[in-house]
């Protein structure tokens, strides 16, 4: 089967090496023409364990190749379309342009096929309504349709999240009509593997499909915001919040996943999918049923402010303190910087006058892109030399595993805010620190 993927960013690279390793013949198209030149030559353009091997062995294999050219995916069976829906700059609802456009420019090079059965499967992340409307770009064009089929991968677990993952969800626009059931049959074909494997696959409308995805984002969100609100009222009883999360995520019900108390969640989905959600609640005239979203997001920023209040309480005046950051990733084995909460801390710890020195294994280039004057320092050891105050604020390998007696003696004062919860503050204690964590106690 020849597959393209319309938009190689984050997903769609992943989903076009994903489909060639499935044995398709692949090809990925981008408007970014450094982006796909440096994908033709096996150079991954962002950190994902695994992608690059799947990469390279589908361009050696000579079943991968990208491309600017929308004449050169005309002939495809199936064309996904994984193409950014940011947030709008002027509010809180998602920006579809970049799917449009895509949707337009493939209408007009798909006569080519004379007619013979095209699928088109949006899997962005959009709100209810957008697959309806993006299948009538396609009316006029003889042979093709639209089916939504969203993407629940990880960053860091992305390629095992879509050669294995969950569930499959597919959206139509009638379920249970002949039509549909071709569409099915022919993604089915598309991801023959997986379903031989058993993973689970589920049909229903569009708009269930697109909501499917977007609940889960917010009701991932929402876990996430819920720990972090019982962490408030731990710092004001002497509560640890870590005890909460494991003891209630016990119950099978509630389940101990997504119960990481910290300073909350970034990246390029959830904060945006969550403000989406709730300005789509609000044009359909149902703002009120998503009204809770906004305290999720509320909470969410509020932690961010509460390590810097920490920072205060440990030194005072932040102004000419030398503080070090470990982290700059909105989580680890990413270099994404998208809506990072650790960035965010590093900017307000800035503006405050501090010297900050930012530290991370992979995300430190995308860093100073976003933050400007930011110093950074790759190695964790002079990254350490001299700080007054040490912020553990992306939860990297390397720096659950830190040894306190060796980094005390790198430090000028031994104070640790661990912003993650994943440091043991007795053993650090012990070793002489003085450390504070959220949701651990006053
Ligand atoms: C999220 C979803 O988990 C994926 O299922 C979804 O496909 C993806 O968005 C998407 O829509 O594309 P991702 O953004 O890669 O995936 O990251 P998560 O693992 O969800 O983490 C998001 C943020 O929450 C991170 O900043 C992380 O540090 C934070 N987090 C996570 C916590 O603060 N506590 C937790 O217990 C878990």
């Amino acid at each position: 089967m020849i597959v393209s993927v319309i938009g190689v960013g984050y997903l769609g690279a992943v989903h076009a090496a994903a489909m060639a390793e499935l044995g398709h013949d692949v090809i990925g198209l981008d408007v970014d023409s450094g982006r796909v030149a440096a994908m033709q030559a096996g150079r991954a353009p962002f950190h994902e364990p695994g992608f690059e091997e799947i990469l390279r062995r589908g361009l050696a294999a000579g079943r991968l190749r990208f491309t600017t050219d929308y004449a050169e995916i005309a002939h495809a069976d199936v064309h996904f379309l994984g193409l950014g829906t940011p947030q709008r700059a002027d509010g809180f609802g998602a920006d579809l342009r970049y799917l449009e456009a895509a949707v337009a420019s493939l209408a007009a090079v798909l006569p080519a096929r004379g007619g013979a059965p095209t699928l088109v499967v949006g899997k962005s992340t959009v709100p209810a309504g957008t697959a309806r409307r993006l299948r009538a770009q396609l009316t006029a064009v003889p042979g093709a349709d639209l089916m939504w089929n969203p993407e629940f991968l990880r960053e860091g677990f992305a390629v095992q999240d879509t050669l294995a993952p969950d569930r499959l969800v597919y959206g139509v626009a009638a379920p249970d009509t002949p039509a549909a059931d071709a569409q099915v049959a022919l993604l089915d074909a598309v991801y023959a593997q997986l379903i031989a494997a058993e993973v689970p696959r589920l049909v229903m409308g569009f708009e269930t499909a697109e909501l499917v995805k977007v609940s889960a984002n917010a009701f991932l969100a929402t876990k996430i915001s819920f720990i972090n609100a019982i962490a408030e009222l731990c710092e004001a009883t002497g509560g640890d919040v870590t005890d909460v999360a494991r003891a209630i995520g016990m119950d099978d019900r509630i389940g101990g996943k997504f119960l990481r108390a910290g300073i909350g969640f970034g990246g390029g989905c959830l904060p945006k999918d969550i403000r989406a959600f709730i300005a789509s609640a609000e044009d359909l005239g149902v703002g009120e049923a998503l009204g809770f979203l906004r305290e999720v997001d509320a909470v969410n920023q509020r932690r961010r402010v509460r390590v810097v209040e920490i920072a205060r309480e440990l030194l005072g005046d932040l102004a000419g303190r030398r503080i070090t950051v470990l982290g700059a990733a909105f989580k680890p084995d990413s270099d994404d910087v998208r809506d990072s909460p650790a960035l965010e801390v590093v900017s307000r710890l800035m503006s405050a006058g501090a010297h900050v020195t930012v530290t991370d294994p992979e995300a430190l280039d995308n860093a100073a892109k976003r933050v400007p004057g930011l110093v950074g320092e790759p190695h964790t050891e002079q990254a350490l030399a001299g700080a007054e105050l040490v912020l553990l604020l992306t939860e990297w390998r390397e720096y659950r595993g830190l040894d306190p007696v060796r980094v005390r003696n790198l430090v000028a004062a031994p104070r640790m805010i661990d912003g993650r919860n994943v440091l043991d503050p007795g053993v650090w204690r012990d070793a002489g620190w003085e450390i504070r964590s959220l949701g651990r106690g006053a």
